[in-house]
């Protein structure tokens, strides 16, 4: 997701007006049009919740389109919200069950869009490999956190880091062991005598 640099990826109400930023950043790269194209092409299906979707929808019925083409699109909510094309699918109960019972088998690359609940479960279920975090060069204050309610440390390896002339700094991090928080370390257990990567 993208996010404030104080880690909000919305405002309390869950507007998104201050993503439109206007910081120039000389030594930075221009995002490429057909990067783009080819990053997205490597998403297999998208997740997320029904908060995302409703921004989703409004942002369509404004003229901006739908962001995820024809892609498959499991929508977690429990409530009944318009469907507007074949390719969203509601789901409601557990999110670890449908990621790794349904999900896994039949799609290599899950993309979670958020928002803030969503990813929060996520982490905590155990469900991330990969956090791709743009970090937009702004300030809000107050919003709604990337990852709500996490009730652990989450040890991550920094993969990729890229400066756009933009100002947003996109980092991708690998989630790390995901038990590693939890054991009680030895006396002269270090971060360095951790392993490297181990993706989860
Ligand atoms: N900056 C960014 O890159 C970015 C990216 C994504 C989203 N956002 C923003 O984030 C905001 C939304 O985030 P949020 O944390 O408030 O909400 P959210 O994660 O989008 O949606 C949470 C809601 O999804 C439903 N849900 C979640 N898990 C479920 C499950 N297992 N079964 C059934 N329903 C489930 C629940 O609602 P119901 O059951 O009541 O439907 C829950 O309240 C929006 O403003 C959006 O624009 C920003």
């Amino acid at each position: 997701m993208a996010a404030s640099l104080d880690g909000f990826i919305a405002r309390k109400d869950g507007r998104v007006d201050w993503l439109e930023t206007s910081d120039e950043f000389a030594g930075g790269d221009t995002l490429d049009p057909e990067f783009v194209e080819a990053f997205l092409k490597t998403i297999d299906c998208y997740v997320m919740g029904s908060r995302t979707y409703e921004t989703a929808l409004s942002f369509e019925a404004k003229g901006f389109g739908w962001a995820y083409g024809d892609k498959p699109t499991f929508v977690l909510t429990s409530r009944e919200l318009p469907r507007t094309r074949d390719t969203v699918e509601f789901y409601s109960g557990d999110l670890a069950q449908l990621v790794n019972g349904r999900l896994r088998p039949s799609f290599r690359s899950i993309w979670f869009v958020g928002g803030g609940a969503v990813s929060g479960d996520c982490l905590r279920l155990e469900l991330a490999d990969e956090v791709r975090y743009s970090i937009l060069p702004i300030l809000i204050g107050d919003g709604i956190p990337f990852f709500e309610k996490l009730d652990r440390d989450i040890a991550l390896h920094l993969a990729e880091v890229k400066a756009y002339k933009s100002g947003t700094l996109a980092l991708c991090y690998e989630v790390r062991g995901h038990r590693a928080s939890h054991r009680t370390p030895p006396p002269n257990d270090s971060l360095q005598s951790m392993p490297s990567s181990g993706r989860g």
